[in-house]
């Protein structure tokens, strides 16, 4: 520090220290302390020019190296001979640790599937909504809500059959799936397939269709079965798709009662339906 600002510095103390004592605020300050901080600096300091500043000059391409390209983010998916060896526990706990893809920054919740284990019917939709995003749990929405009405009307409840989807977290703007994070998650739903052992698969849309089964064409091949690795596979309509196309429902209730068939359930007597 220079004498110019010891001196400035020096006189705010005392001037600081002189009010507070004419305030007697310290009042028990002696004089000569007080004094010896009146006391001028040499008369050659005071008036001497002030020291300049140094100013560091920086070339400009030292800012430019400054500013360095941000990291890309890496998503690293969970190798799929790992997920095969998974039971349902460490699979679940593989799926709420996925950073597999880009959809790990926009989930509030993982959804890995919901109802029994062991169920012999499975209904694999596309992926979560803002509804399931919110809960973490499979159809929940509006589609949810009739998804569950078609399941009691196979006179199946929810807790007995298993619910899935493709992918296992919300798309930002519920977006189809990219084929990159459908196939960063389908492993995950594979095992869950393999461990659950279910008879019959419902693939509800055009998008399970294309990612479990590798077709495209839901309106072709909805109501005829497909075979996954041994397992009867009915595409049918998405709930989604039957709450803009009402009329389809008819359809969708055809193709649901082949699956009630299979497992000996007649129409409800009460409904006629
Ligand atoms: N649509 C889907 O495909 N899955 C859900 O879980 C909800 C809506």
């Amino acid at each position: 520090m220079s004498r110019v600002q010891d001196s400035s510095i020096l006189d705010d103390i005392s001037k600081t220290l002189t009010v507070e004592a004419e305030t007697a605020k310290f009042a028990n300050i002696p004089r000569e302390i007080l004094d010896e901080f009146h006391t001028d600096m040499p008369q050659d300091a005071a008036s001497a020019a002030p020291e300049p500043i140094q100013r560091v000059q920086v070339p400009a391409a030292d800012f430019r190296l400054e500013a360095s390209p941000r990291t890309p983010p890496t998503f690293q998916a969970v190798p799929p001979e790992n997920v095969a060896r998974m039971d349902m526990n460490a699979l679940f706990e593989a799926v709420r640790e996925c950073v597999g893809c880009p959809l790990r920054s926009n989930r509030k919740n993982v959804v890995f599937g919901a109802g029994s284990a062991n169920a012999d019917l499975m209904f694999i939709g596309e992926g979560p909504g803002r509804d399931e995003d919110r809960q973490g749990v499979p159809f929940v929405g509006e589609a949810g809500q009739l998804l569950t009405k078609m399941i009691n009307a196979m006179r199946f409840s929810r807790s007995e059959v298993f619910i899935a989807n493709i992918i296992k977290c919300h798309p930002p703007g519920n977006r189809n799936p990219e084929d990159d994070e459908a196939t960063a998650c389908l492993p995950f739903l594979r095992r869950q397939i393999e461990l659950v052992e279910p008879k019959v698969i419902v693939l509800l849309g055009a998008i399970a269709l294309k990612y479990l089964m590798g077709r495209t064409g839901i309106t072709r091949a909805r109501g005829n079965w497909l075979d996954y690795n041994g397992i009867k596979v009915m595409p049918t309509f998405h709930p989604a798709y039957l709450l803009r196309n009402p009329s389809s429902k008819k359809d969708v209730w055809e193709d649901l009662q082949k699956v009630m068939a299979f497992f000996g359930k007649s129409r409800s007597p009460i409904s006629g339906r």
